[in-house]
């Protein structure tokens, strides 16, 4: 009776490690339970994410991360944080997932693994409008000069490791660098494209080159393993494929429309 009884036991507790282990690994299930899906962003990146009339986070990933926390039948929770503090705030456990207009490296995806491209990009160059202190977006062009840049972001690696002889000021964000190059203390902006048309169409100094210096995707990230939850993000942009043109535009007018912080 004794040794039954103890086999039982051995069986249940089996059978409860397992059913702990497995909803550990399964990030879906843990969501669900919580209640809450968390959003990593940095929210200074119009039109994907920007803080809108009632200064809260708003933009193109805001309203897809929405879908996601729909999706799963959860509440969204957006962290707003600094940009090069996104991945150690993901893999340190501080959030599910990373939208932020985030563009898919090597680099990075030896940290975090990324969802399905929902967006293309380019990395522009902003000057002012008169007398620029640079005279086309080109490497050549930039090399010498004082460019700003958002820190840790692609613009940043571009100039730092492509640029001969740049100055590189790093930013909290490229609304900040555009501040000060609108007030004569860089020469030129080096920043995403619709961010950088965000930024000129809020700042009557300031224009923006059509040429482009790199061209890159924009994609979500989970932390490395997550299959469980990519699945979800990727169904949800998968659906939201066909609006994204008209999402992204109705966020850039919102933002536009907003007299610059
Ligand atoms: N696409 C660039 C990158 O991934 C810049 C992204 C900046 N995003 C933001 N939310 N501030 O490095």
């Amino acid at each position: 009776m004794k040794k039954v009884l103890g086999l039982v036991l051995a069986v249940v507790l089996c059978a409860a490690v397992f059913a702990g282990c497995s909803s550990q690994t399964n990030s879906v299930e843990k969501i669900k339970k919580a209640g809450e899906i968390v959003l990593l962003t940095n929210a200074q990146f119009p039109p994907y994410e920007y803080l809108g009339d009632d200064n809260n986070p708003a933009g193109v990933d805001i309203e897809i991360a929405q879908k996601i926390a729909d999706e799963l039948g959860v509440k969204l929770t957006v962290v707003d944080m600094d940009f090069d503090g996104l991945i150690p705030a993901l893999n340190g456990g501080k959030g599910d997932f990373v939208a932020a207009g985030f563009t898919i490296t090597e680099e990075r995806k030896k940290s975090v693994d990324f969802s399905d491209p929902y967006a293309t990009s380019t990395q522009m160059v902003i000057v002012t409008k008169e007398g620029p202190k640079v005279a086309e977006a080109s490497v050549d062009a930039l090399a010498g000069k004082t460019v700003g840049v958002q820190l840790g972001t692609t613009g940043d690696l571009f100039v730092t490791d492509e640029v001969e002889g740049a100055t590189v000021k790093t930013y909290k964000s490229a609304i900040e660098a555009g501040m000060d190059l609108a007030n004569g203390r860089l020469d030129a902006v080096v920043v995403d494209q619709l961010p950088a048309q965000s930024i000129v169409a809020s700042n009557d100094k300031l224009m923006v080159y059509d040429e482009v210096l790199t061209t890159e995707q924009y994609a979500m990230a989970v932390k490395k393993g997550d299959t469980a939850l990519l699945e979800v993000i990727n169904k949800v942009l998968g659906e939201m494929k066909d609006g994204m043109t008209d999402l992204t535009q109705k966020h850039f007018d919102a933002y536009s429309g907003t007299p610059a912080a």
